[in-house]
């Protein structure tokens, strides 16, 4: 009763479609066998090349499924809230904050010697509605600092690595490619180094991250979001903001062809020159409606996954690879924009079968040709 209750309160806030699904199958999906038994343990393929694998995790993947917190456990050297961190959960309304979601997921690291991933601070689509009331209204920075000193030091234990500016850029809002949001509204566009100063004094041992989507393929949409990222991170470094590293979301999307291997990998060469950490954040792909069996359409969403991985794995400093989620089952690409709602863009599908991803993930890690 008490679940269910719980899991109530979720659908109202954002997860109707899929919730209810995963309610009517749940037993069912505690009930699957393995099909083929697994290769090496995803993070232990990464951590031989000196990387950490991660997943997006979830509080309904938390309390509604053994299965889901025995893979993550199994496969993952880190989990990333998908939801519980960002600050509308945390704080949402002025007088009250609400950790139970996220101290119940970052205790679950702690008990199982997992890390967690810290995201993310500021982000235009995560800022509860009083908050960017009281930015408008008072353009106050303390708005901003007392929230990050209320959530970072709560989590220094276990989050190395925390995304402090979520989704900066966009293209058509602003000469400088930086996207107008309730920050730039209040404070303009120093808004940002603000952001990395206040994250260093609230947490001064963290790696403090800029997180970015729209980056990997071939068009002028992306070309421009590419290179006006470039220009935000040198003007970050030549002023001295304490940031560490680039959170590369990458939501890859069979419709946009495939990834463009020049374009990313000027991107992280550059990057890399500016002496930045790199962390591949949101890992999953989009698939277009090809209408193919499901064995091409695995192969399609595999294929991207290797070209991808082996483009981005060739910088040492790409630190870590997380995937938005590890089963199809909770991929938030089954309830978004209308996509279609078989996606099969995660590792596992979602009876937690293994897929040709997860393959290619791990041929990826440890250097050879997929064999699936
Ligand atoms: C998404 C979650 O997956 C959804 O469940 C939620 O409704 C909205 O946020 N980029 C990000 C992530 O940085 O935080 C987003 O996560 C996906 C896009």
């Amino acid at each position: 009763m008490r679940r269910r209750r719980f899991l109530q309160g979720i659908a109202a806030a954002t997860f109707q479609p899929a919730l209810s699904a995963c309610m009517r199958s749940a037993r069912e999906e505690e009930q699957v066998e393995d099909e083929e038994p697994e290769g090496i343990a995803l993070q232990l393929a990464a951590g031989s090349i000196n990387r950490m694998y991660g997943s997006a995790f979830s509080e309904m993947m938390l309390n509604a499924s053994s299965r889901a917190r025995a893979m993550t456990l199994t496969q993952c050297a880190s989990i990333t809230p998908e939801w519980s961190l960002k600050w509308d959960r945390l704080a949402p309304s002025a007088n009250s904050t609400d950790f139970t979601a996220a101290d119940a997921i970052a205790n679950f690291a702690r008990t199982h010697g997992k890390r967690m991933r810290g995201h993310t601070l500021l982000w235009h689509q995560g800022v509860p509605t009083w908050a960017g009331e009281q930015l408008q209204n008072t353009r106050e920075w303390d708005v901003v600092r007392s929230y990050f000193n209320a959530v970072m030091p709560r989590y220094g234990d276990i989050v190395d690595e925390w995304d402090v500016v979520n989704e900066a850029i966009e293209i058509g809002h602003r000469p400088d490619g930086l996207r107008h949001n309730q920050f730039m509204e209040a404070f303009g566009p120093e808004y940002i180094d603000w952001a990395f100063w206040t994250a260093r004094d609230a947490a001064p041992q963290a790696r403090l991250y800029l997180n970015e989507y729209g980056l990997e393929y071939f068009s002028a949409e992306e070309g421009a979001r590419r290179l006006n990222l470039l220009r935000l991170l040198e003007r970050l470094k030549s002023r001295g903001v304490p940031i560490d590293g680039v959170g590369l979301q990458a939501h890859l999307d069979l419709r946009k062809g495939k990834v463009y291997r020049e374009g990313i990998y000027g991107l992280l060469r550059d990057i890399t020159n500016m002496e930045l950490g790199i962390s591949v954040t949101e890992l999953d792909v989009r698939e277009a409606d090809s209408g193919g069996s499901l064995e091409a359409r695995d192969r399609a969403v595999a294929d991207e996954v290797r070209r991808y991985m082996d483009i981005v794995l060739q910088f040492p400093n790409v630190g870590s690879v997380t995937t938005w989620g590890l089963s199809d089952r909770y991929s938030w690409l089954r309830y978004k924009d209308g996509g279609r709602r078989d996606n099969r863009g995660l590792p596992y599908d979602d009876k937690w079968r293994r897929k040709p991803m997860r393959s290619a993930l791990e041929a990826a890690f440890l250097g050879q040709q997929s064999t699936t």
